[in-house]
Order: C-alpha cells, then sequence, then structure tokens
C-alpha cells in the first residue's frame, strides 16, 4: 500500500481562499477528487464517513499535551498544569475518571435552567443597537454574549464579568500556536482567577448553592472526588472551552443568515423553525473547522498508509458538506430533512465529543429566537473580516450588518 505521502492528493494549504465559500468549494473539489488530501503537517481526512469512523478510532488520540508543548508554554508553569487537567488535552483513564465527575454536575437540568437569561442576555445586547438600524456584529452582539452564560452557570458573581472577560481573553492565548510568547500574561490572569475562584470555593463550601460550582464541589463517584487543582481547571476549562468558540460560531451564523434573505424570512414566517435553523447554520460555517489527531500507530485512511506518529486532521468542516452522506449538502436550507446515517461534526465526535453541545445549541437558539424575532430583515453591510487562516477557531473579527 501506498503512504499517503506517496500518493498523488489535493494540497490544501491555510488560507488557499478568502472567504468561507471558497474554502466550501475547495473541499468540495477536493472530495470529488481523492479520497484523503495533504496538508502541513500530513493527511488531512475530508470525506465524511472517514471522520465519522476516525473520531471512534482509537489508533488516533488527541493533541495531548503536545500542543501546548510546540506552542512554547513551559513545563510546569501554571498555564501547563491548567492546561493538563483539560479534557481536551487529556486521554484514556484520567480523561474518561474526569469527563464522568464532570458530567455529573454538568447535566442538561443545570444547562436548561440558564434559558432564560441567555434569551435575556441577547435581548439587551440587541436593545442596545436595534435603533441604530446596523452595527458590527462582532463587538456588539457576539464577542460580548457568552461570558455572562458561562458566569451564570458557574456561579460567578455579576460584579467579577469585567474581571472574567479579561481573564478569559488572556487564558485564550495559551490556545494559539504562539502562546509561548504571551506567557506572562497567560501567568497572570491565570493565578487571578485562581486566586477569586479559591475565595469562591470556600464560600460554596460553606452555602452551597444552585450553581455549577457548588455541584462540582459536591459530586462524588464510588468515593472519588474533584481535587482542589482539579476544580480550578474544570472552572478555566468552561472559559476556554465555551467562550471563543461560541461567540464565533454566533458570527458565523449571522453571517450565513445575512447572506441567506430567504432562509431569514422563512424563519421569521416559521419560528418553529429555530433548533432546526441552528443546526443547519452550524454545519454550513461551522466555529471548529478541524479536529486535530495524532496517529498512534500504522493506520489505512482511504486506501492509503498513514503511518504512526502522523499529524492527521478530520477536517470537519468538509464532512459537513459531503452529499455524499447529505443529499444536496451544498444548499443552505433550514427545513432540510436529515437521512439516517449524518452526524453533524461541528460538536465532533467519539471520547471527546463536546461536553457544552446542549449548552452551545441553546445559546445559539436563544440568541437565533431573538434576533429574528427583532429584525426583519438581515444583510451584510460591508466588507466582512475573517480571523487570519491558521486560527484555531474559525469566525469572523469584523462583521458589518444592517437590518430592518
Ligand atoms: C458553538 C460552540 C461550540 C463548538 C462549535 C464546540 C466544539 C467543540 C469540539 C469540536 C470539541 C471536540 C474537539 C476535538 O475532538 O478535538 C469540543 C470539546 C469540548 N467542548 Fe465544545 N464547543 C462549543 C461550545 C462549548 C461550550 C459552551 C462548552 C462548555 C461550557 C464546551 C465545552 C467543551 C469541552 C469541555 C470539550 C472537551 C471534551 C472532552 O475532551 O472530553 N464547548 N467542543
Amino acid at each position: 500500500m501506498t503512504t499517503y505521502a506517496e500518493a498523488d492528493l489535493p494540497r490544501l494549504l491555510p488560507g488557499s481562499s478568502d472567504d468561507a465559500a471558497g474554502a466550501r468549494a475547495i473541499f468540495a473539489e477536493a472530495r470529488a477528487a481523492a479520497p484523503l488530501a495533504s496538508g502541513l503537517f500530513g493527511p488531512i481526512v475530508i470525506h465524511h464517513r472517514d471522520v465519522v469512523d476516525l473520531l471512534r478510532d482509537r489508533r488516533l488520540r488527541g493533541p495531548g499535551m503536545d500542543f501546548a508543548r510546540l506552542s512554547g508554554i513551559p513545563e510546569g508553569s501554571r498555564a501547563w498544569n491548567r492546561q493538563a487537567q483539560i479534557l481536551l488535552f487529556m486521554e484514556g483513564d484520567d480523561h474518561h475518571r474526569l469527563r464522568r465527575l464532570v458530567s455529573k454536575a454538568f447535566t442538561p437540568r443545570a444547562v436548561e435552567a440558564l434559558r432564560p437569561f441567555t434569551r435575556a442576555t441577547i435581548a439587551r445586547l440587541v436593545d442596545a443597537v436595534i435603533a441604530d438600524g446596523s452595527c458590527d456584529a462582532v463587538p456588539a452582539l457576539c464577542d460580548p454574549f457568552p461570558i455572562p452564560v458561562i458566569c451564570a452557570l458557574v456561579g460567578i458573581e455579576a460584579d467579577r464579568l469585567d474581571d472574567m472577560s479579561r481573564w478569559a481573553s488572556a487564558i485564550l492565548l495559551s490556545l494559539r500556536l504562539d502562546a509561548g510568547s504571551f506567557i506572562d500574561e497567560i501567568e497572570q490572569a491565570q493565578a487571578e482567577l485562581d486566586d477569586y475562584l479559591d475565595e469562591l470555593i470556600a464560600d460554596r463550601r460553606a452555602n452551597p448553592r444552585d450553581d455549577l460550582l457548588s455541584n462540582l464541589i459536591a459530586v462524588e463517584e464510588e468515593g472519588d472526588r474533584l481535587s482542589p487543582s482539579e476544580l480550578l481547571s474544570v472552572v478555566a476549562m468552561m472559559l476556554v472551552a465555551g467562550t471563543d468558540t461560541t461567540r464565533n460560531q454566533l458570527s458565523n451564523m449571522i453571517h450565513t443568515f445575512a447572506e441567506h434573505p430567504d432562509q431569514w424570512a422563512l424563519l421569521r414566517s416559521r419560528p418553529e423553525l429555530v433548533a432546526a435553523a441552528v443546526e443547519e447554520a452550524i454545519r454550513w460555517e461551522p466555529a471548529t473547522e478541524a479536529l486535530p489527531r495524532f496517529a498512534t500507530d500504522d493506520i489505512e485512511i482511504g486506501g492509503h498508509l498513514v503511518p504512526g506518529g502522523t499529524v492527521v486532521v478530520l477536517m470537519s468542516m468538509s464532512a459537513n458538506h459531503d452529499s455524499a452522506v447529505l443529499p444536496d449538502a451544498g444548499r443552505f436550507d433550514i427545513a432540510r430533512e436529515v437521512p439516517d446515517g449524518w452526524h453533524l461534526l461541528t460538536f465532533g465526535g467519539g471520547i471527546h465529543y463536546c461536553l457544552g453541545a446542549n449548552l452551545a445549541r441553546l445559546e445559539l437558539t436563544e440568541a437565533l429566537a431573538e434576533l429574528s424575532s427583532r429584525f426583519e430583515t438581515l444583510a451584510l453591510a460591508g466588507a466582512s473580516v475573517l480571523h487570519p487562516p491558521g486560527s484555531v477557531i474559525a469566525g469572523y473579527s469584523s462583521l458589518p450588518i444592517s437590518w430592518q
């Protein structure tokens, strides 16, 4: 069997296209031409069935701490230690144990209870701009949306929202490929967050409330509990995993609807489609386009050998658009019927499947319901600017929109 490196595969590099539509066209061409593509680090898996299978294949593992090492986070630093206790970077029994404990506290009931607060949060943001008829959706609507929701979930006091925003922005730098250059800023923010949480944890131990922090403190399974350092890491994880993803996914969703006025009109005439509309929007322009994996052993993908040790990129964005599994996948259609065997890949799959998918869906559903009930029309009002190629999360840095 030829190795993927010897095969004549389409070569796909970050920045090959200027916009989301161009990227979709490039991947459609690659899927029609070949079983795999090749990229900067190794093979890129582009077909839906392969991405679904490989997410469950134990010969591939998640990024582990290699990503932190490559991005220059010093081993033993506070940032390193926190990241080592974040589910996405863990594997095996340690991952399984922590995920079980966190899932016991982060329940569907706890998420559902946030619905009214989430709706009020987006409504307040819309109130502030509605009379203007236009805004840049990123600073006005998307950026400020998720942090109050995560704070309400965890049980963080409303008067610490500005601090949380500041800490989240600095800690999010630890996910950049050049994180090492920001290490002082990241360490400072992580230390301030840890100090604040230490106080909050002491308070909740003494006076438990109906919030995630109190539930995490109380969670116990067969005598096992979260350690103090795990508690700090889980809150940092919620901030890291639940902030940038949601705000960028909201920007992508607004962009998609602004480009599809017929679907906006359909949603306004049939508001009961809102949950289906969110599913279709996160399929169409996902904030998480690619899932990085390492092959721990030789593995065959699309008829080619991928040697153990290779970095394999599972291109969820390409799989979401694969018409071999989803008929007419190249059309944005909020009323579409999805066939058996279809898996949306924006939230990944397998053991690292997004733990916050319910919360993300709730936030996006409330945001879309609010926006579509307030804006009769929605249009792009200038050039939108995507994050630079190679960004970990895909979304817009600027998104001028207007409405009536
Ligand atoms: C639209 C918003 C979101 C998107 C698109 C998203 C996407 C993803 C994806 C693709 C993964 C798997 C990554 C991989 O396998 O390499 C993931 C994992 C994760 N997500 Fe989300 N996410 C979102 C929101 C959230 C929220 C709101 C939270 C929590 C508050 C959250 C918590 C997590 C956690 C803890 C993991 C790691 C799970 C594990 O490794 O076991 N996410 N997310």
